[in-house]
């Protein structure tokens, strides 16, 4: 055997230790905690009938998109995606110990808002914290689910814990990091500026972004805007949304987005998940049924300003069931 060659069986040999090491470390070690910073002077609506209407309108048109299982409530549900293992979307009812009874005001704030549970790890960002979401928004929020509405009637539902994958692991600890936790108070848009109000309803409230640009694993969740794609669709949705159908092109390309589109085709495709064809849109596209006419036109007038992509989005397209 020359001795370069035994040269470089030592090599490989080293490295082949090194990747073991980093393995074993990967799957045994425990996984990162992050700060907690609890925010103060948090003052949730309760029983303010303007408040819980606006967290029923938030959650019935986000929170269940995931939370809701089968027998209706937000008991939560098995993930059926299982690219990170065996995950379980949390139960958000209002039950003192398997539910969100168990954590304080505050505690509840900072976990929606950052990820973050209050002994410091980290939600999977399957569910991207609301890192921009007002604090008018999120209490209402909080008053809706700790309100006796049937949604969140308290179910005694203990899910396992998640049992992650190699993979999940790994990217636990070396990519998915948590966002900046706010310093002060967190104001909502004025409501006489239409964009500006239409991009926190798509970015921070709705999370339109995160179907409707180019792949959720390119998405920029703490700067939507730099997320690859922005808007321009072909990004292939499924799982506990619902079939799996590519998100259409929303920005103003003539042919390929909404540029021929007006205002009244916009509302009916959102609210009724109407085409202007007449053609009913996949369900995987969740109706925002109760959006008003002002947040309709807010977002149509964000999406207005929107850089131009010309992806031409195939959407409409199940894939498979
Ligand atoms: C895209 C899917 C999705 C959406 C939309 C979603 N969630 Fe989640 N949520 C999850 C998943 C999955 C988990 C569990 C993640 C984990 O265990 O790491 C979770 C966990 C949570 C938790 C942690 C509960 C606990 O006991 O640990 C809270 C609180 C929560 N979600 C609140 C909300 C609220 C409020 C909304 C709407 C404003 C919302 N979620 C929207 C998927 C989602
Ligand atoms: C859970 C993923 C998801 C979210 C969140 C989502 N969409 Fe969609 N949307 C889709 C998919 C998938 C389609 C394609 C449906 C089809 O073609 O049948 C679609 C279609 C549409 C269409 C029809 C476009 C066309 O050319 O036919 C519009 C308009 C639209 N979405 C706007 C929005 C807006 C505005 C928001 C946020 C308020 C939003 N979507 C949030 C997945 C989503």
């Amino acid at each position: 055997m020359s001795k370069l060659f035994k040269i470089l069986l030592w090599i490989l040999g080293g490295l082949a230790v090194l990747i073991a090491l980093a393995a074993t470390y990967n799957s045994l070690a425990p996984l990162p905690v992050y700060e907690v910073r609890l925010p103060e002077n948090v003052t949730i609506p309760y029983g303010d009938s303007l408040a819980l209407a606006q967290g029923a309108r938030i959650v019935s048109m986000n929170c269940v998109i995931c939370h809701r299982n089968q027998d209706g409530n937000l008991a939560g549900r098995p993930m059926p995606e299982k690219d990170f293992g065996d995950v379980y979307v949390a139960n958000l009812t209002n039950h003192p110990e398997a539910g969100l009874g168990r954590y304080t005001d505050e505690e509840l704030v900072h976990l929606i808002r950052t990820g973050i549970k209050p002994d410091g790890s980290q939600l999977l960002p399957f569910m991207t914290p609301y890192f921009k979401m007002s604090d008018e928004d999120l209490y209402s929020v909080i008053a809706y689910l700790r309100s006796d509405a049937p949604l969140v009637q308290p179910v005694e539902k203990y899910w396992p814990d998640n049992k992650l994958n190699f993979l999940a692991k790994a990217l636990t600890r070396m990519v998915f990091k948590p966002g900046p936790i706010p310093d002060g108070p967190v104001p909502s848009p004025p409501l006489d500026d239409l964009v500006t109000r239409g991009k926190y309803l798509a970015d921070a409230v709705f999370n339109c972004y995160q179907c409707h640009s180019a792949s959720f694993e390119t998405n920029n969740d703490h700067e939507p805007w730099l997320s690859e794609g922005y808007y321009g669709g072909g990004n292939p949705v499924g799982g506990v949304a619902g079939p799996l159908t590519i998100s259409a092109n929303l920005t103003m390309h003539p042919e390929y987005g909404l540029g021929e589109w007006t205002l009244d085709d916009f509302g009916k495709a959102i609210r009724q998940a109407r085409r202007p064809d007449g053609r009913m849109l996949s369900s995987t596209m969740p109706p925002f049924t109760s959006l008003t006419d002002d947040e309709v036109a807010a977002i149509w007038a964000y999406l207005k300003t929107v850089p131009i992509q010309d992806n031409n989005a195939p959407s409409g397209l199940v894939v498979a069931d």
